[in-house]
């Protein structure tokens, strides 16, 4: 199968595609068979083959481990790379494509959306889309519904759902779709979870990174787009569905789906007291200065773009009625950390002593950087006198019984994606319904002029998100 990247020589590309790529290659996954399978990176300026390959190798260079970077396996790899220019404003550069030998094209897409549908249109003129072509699409799809439906419509006349494959690499790790084997291989937490037993969620990705060369891009899309619309939705999904009736495709969507049609909207009468957004201010993160987000390059003058945002969301339907989700994600933070905690409810008695605290039992899905399940509960502390309550973890940390070799989330998607496999990767109506909640908070956000809150880098955002659920009566988990 030909892979077919367009974007080839930017971030995205050296980032994360052409890592995983050689990965799969080191690792025999991809059929090695050079005249089988070959990589066409696609970029609008005019590189040699040479130029191409050094900008690969520097690439790779930066951004694989130490000791994944094997030169001469990287110089045999880079034989089944090649590099095409093509300015998609103009249809004659698609003639360039005319190389791709065989039937079986994958063409990921690794552009702003503004060019997936002349992309696709040109495909199809040079006739190099049939049956078994898949194409990648890259998020954020669109920038409300209304786009979002323009884009999927357009891609959805050149090809067909089963050959659409929009990633969300969230859904590609290990961990997070553990959290299917957690909740449907285990009868154990599926009778505590829902309203009964649970007083909210928190579902948390903070980042220390800041704009990393795409600040253009980012001051457009902020993180309600960049990631609460897809990457922190996916998760509550997964969190909040019902039993799907099988792991197939279509159940894992239709579940999702659901969850995401229940999600309360928002509006200048419940945002104010649901919402904090902020923008990171100058700082430090493991003693090293940070520039305020304002200065980064790409930035335009004034931005109002949030770097950060804390959101409290319901969903509206029987099992989680009344219990918040507190969603928080925010560029330039304390930590690099992504984790779920399940908060469950006290006990309806207290039998012991009143003044040991008794705490409420955690369960906590840690996804980044290390991958565990926590779940504290609360034991007799061992001494002759008393019955002193004391909480302790029952932990699970993946790296004890597994090595830390498996597949990272853009080697598995391509594979799924090489393999026609959907799973997890998202669903035209599952897109367009997240649009419909996101542009219910933007929306919001813009009628209720809500007050952009700045954070020193290094922190954990606003205060204001700590009140936010403080005045649910409970805090972040920011320790540990
Ligand atoms: C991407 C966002 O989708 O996810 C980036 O566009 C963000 O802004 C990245 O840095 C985070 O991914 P990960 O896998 O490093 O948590």
């Amino acid at each position: 199968m030909n892979i077919i990247i367009f974007g080839g020589t930017g971030d995205l590309s050296s980032r994360k595609l052409l890592p995983a790529l050689f990965r799969l290659y080191k690792s025999s996954k991809l059929n090695n068979n050079l005249s089988e399978n070959k990589i066409f990176g696609i970029g609008s300026s005019s590189l040699s083959q040479k130029k191409y390959h050094e900008l690969v190798k520097s690439g790779l260079k930066n951004y694989l481990d130490k000791k994944e970077y094997d030169e001469s396996l990287l110089n045999k790899f880079l034989k089944t790379v090649s590099y095409l220019q093509i300015d998609f404003n103009q249809p004659s550069h698609f003639e360039n494509l005319k190389v791709l030998n065989g039937n079986k094209n994958l063409f990921y897409l690794a552009v702003s959306p503004t060019f997936y549908k002349t992309i696709a249109k040109n495909l199809k003129a040079h006739k190099l889309i049939n049956s078994e072509s898949a194409i990648v699409v890259e998020k954020p799809i669109g920038e409300d519904f209304e786009s979002s439906v323009e884009i999927n419509q357009s891609l959805a006349s050149f090809f067909k759902e089963n050959q659409i494959f929009r990633i969300d690499h969230y859904l590609g790790k290990e961990a997070v779709q553990n959290l299917l084997a957690l909740r449907f291989g285990n009868i154990l937490f599926e009778k505590v979870w829902s309203n009964i037993a649970i007083d909210h969620v928190q579902i948390t990705v903070s980042e220390t990174l800041g704009l990393e060369n795409r600040g253009s891009y980012y001051d457009n899309a902020g993180a309600i787009k960049d990631m609460l619309q897809n990457h922190l939705l996916q998760i509550l999904c997964l969190v909040a569905m019902e039993p799907p009736t099988s792991i197939d495709s279509e159940s894992l969507r239709d579940e999702k789906l659901k969850v995401l049609r229940s999600l309360r909207l928002l509006s200048t009468d419940n945002l104010p007291k649901s919402c904090v957004i902020g923008q990171y201010a100058e700082g430090a993160i493991e003693g090293k200065a940070k520039i305020a987000y304002a200065d980064e390059a790409g930035v335009s003058e004034n931005s109002n773009t949030e770097t950060f945002i804390a959101l409290k969301a319901f969903i509206d339907n029987w099992r989680w009625s009344g219990v918040p989700f507190f969603l928080r994600t925010g560029k330039r933070m304390a930590e690099k950390r992504s984790e779920i905690v399940v908060q469950f409810k006290g006990v309806p008695h207290n039998i012991f002593n009143q003044s040991s605290a008794q705490k409420h039992n955690q369960l906590i899905i840690q996804l980044q950087p290390e991958e565990s399940i926590k779940l504290k509960i609360m034991i007799k502390e061992p001494s002759a006198s008393g019955f002193n309550l004391q909480e302790l973890p029952l932990d699970l940390f993946f790296n004890e019984y597994y090595e830390d070799d498996y597949l990272d989330a853009y080697e598995r998607l391509l594979l799924d994606a090489m393999s026609g496999k959907s799973s997890l990767f998202m669903r035209r109506d599952e897109v367009e319904q997240s649009w419909v909640f996101i542009d219910s908070l933007i929306n919001a956000i813009k009628e209720t002029k809500l007050k952009l809150d700045k954070y020193n880098a290094g922190s954990w955002g606003p205060s204001n998100a700590d009140i936010l659920i403080a005045n649910h009566g409970s805090r972040w988990n920011n320790e540990e």
